[in-house]
């Protein structure tokens, strides 16, 4: 399948010449340099091992982004929502896995639809979940390829490893669905924090563990030439080993606080950061900034009830400055450095999770040598 469309490929972006303290805040900047650093990274990590890449497109949910994951060497994408699945085919990506459950018949229609024309596989774990779409499959005389979905441990969805060879016995039964091999997304190792050596030893796990199943399923006669982990901290574990063909990471093309803290990235990696200005000082010990939870996402996981890490305009952490609480549209900031910081001033916050914060913006500014030097769209935002 062609991976790289030949017309969509066409850069996306508009021309700009501004520094950043010409921009409205709070405003979603990428720097370029990092960003291409970070692809370019993963896509020889993962070659040198024979693994497929198929990132996750939601990290980025941006054309100029992912055309140049494509050109770098990625597959194809993994897509959590139907917009974004629209979204990539509309740009004439040919090789595309739905991992989530098309349940509904919204989401069943679209995927029958999708699959007649190719390049789609979706993802299942139960017969509750495929009876529907099999159905409309069968109805229109089209097969929809899938994974069967396999918790290695995060306990969202996905069969039990011990359940997977059972329940492809029952989906095999129902007409209108393929098998291709199984999937997993590693999400657990986040829990393991800054023992990187506990995130390794769990990414190998997961990684063993899938490998194990989809020889399960070989053995009792099923199809599983795909063997599909996926995550940012699992990346440097999951796809190594032995029997894994794919991997899906998301987060990497921009890194995060949290991937900081996981250990996957040093801060210097991080692509994506929130510009920001301090709007009020009116107390002492806070400094109020226009980037609040509707910038920033609300999401502090792992962040030990920060919502980013503030920096200065070299992307330097502020020392003693706190991203400590949030508003819809103010963020405030706290601790003895924010003494430094005056009305006026910009900072740039590296996010929590890339993923909500891009979520949260519908254009980023490019960044080259501390000038934004162009506009790029960012689509599929739900
Ligand atoms: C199914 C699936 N695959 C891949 C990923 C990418 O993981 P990460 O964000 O750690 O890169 C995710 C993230 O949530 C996911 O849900």
């Amino acid at each position: 399948m062609t991976a790289v469309p030949d017309q969509p490929a066409a850069p996306d972006g508009q021309a700009l010449d501004a520094a950043l303290n010409h921009l409205d805040t709070p405003a979603l900047l990428v720097d370029v340099g990092r960003l291409e650093r970070n692809i370019d990274a993963m896509t020889e990590l993962l070659a040198g091992r024979g693994v497929t890449l198929r990132p996750h497109v939601k990290a980025s949910k941006c054309w100029e982004v992912a055309r140049r994951q494509l050109i770098a060497g990625a597959i194809g994408f993994t897509c959590a929502t139907v917009a974004e699945v629209g979204w990539l085919r509309q740009q004439g990506v040919s090789d595309l896995l739905w991992a989530h459950q098309p349940v509904g018949p919204a989401k069943v229609a679209f995927a029958v639809a999708a699959a007649a024309e190719g390049g789609l596989m979706v993802t299942l774990d139960s017969v509750a979940a495929a009876g529907p779409l099999a159905e409309a499959a069968a109805g229109a005389g089209v097969t929809v390829p899938y994974l069967l979905e396999v918790d290695t441990g995060l306990g969202r969805a996905g069969v039990q490893p011990e359940t997977a060879v059972t329940r492809a016995k029952e989906l095999g039964a129902l007409p209108g669905l393929a098998l291709r091999g199984v999937v997993t997304h590693e999400g657990h190792l986040a829990q393991y924090g800054s023992d990187r050596a506990a995130v390794e030893r769990a990414g190998r796990a997961a990684g063993d563990l899938l490998a194990q199943v989809a020889s399960a399923l070989r053995s009792d006669g099923h199809p599983a030439e795909i063997v599909s982990v996926g995550s940012t901290p699992g990346a440097t574990s999951a796809p190594f080993a032995s029997g894994v063909t794919e991997a899906r990471p998301g987060t990497y093309v921009y890194y995060d606080a949290n991937q900081v803290r996981l250990g996957s990235a040093a801060l210097a990696d991080c692509a994506q950061t929130v510009l920001s200005r301090v709007v009020s000082a009116e107390r002492s010990g806070t400094v109020i900034t226009d980037a609040g939870v509707k910038a920033m996402s609300s999401d502090t996981i792992a962040a030990a009830g920060s919502f980013g890490l503030v920096c200065d305009l070299d992307c330097q952490p502020l020392p003693g400055v706190e991203f400590s609480g949030g508003y819809e549209e103010h963020g405030c900031l706290t601790g003895p450095g924010v003494a430094q910081l005056s009305v006026g001033d910009l900072v740039r916050i590296v996010p929590n999770h890339a993923c909500g914060t891009t979520n949260m913006f519908s254009q980023l500014y490019a960044v080259r040598a501390g000038t934004a030097t162009e506009i790029w769209p960012i689509s599929a935002r739900y």
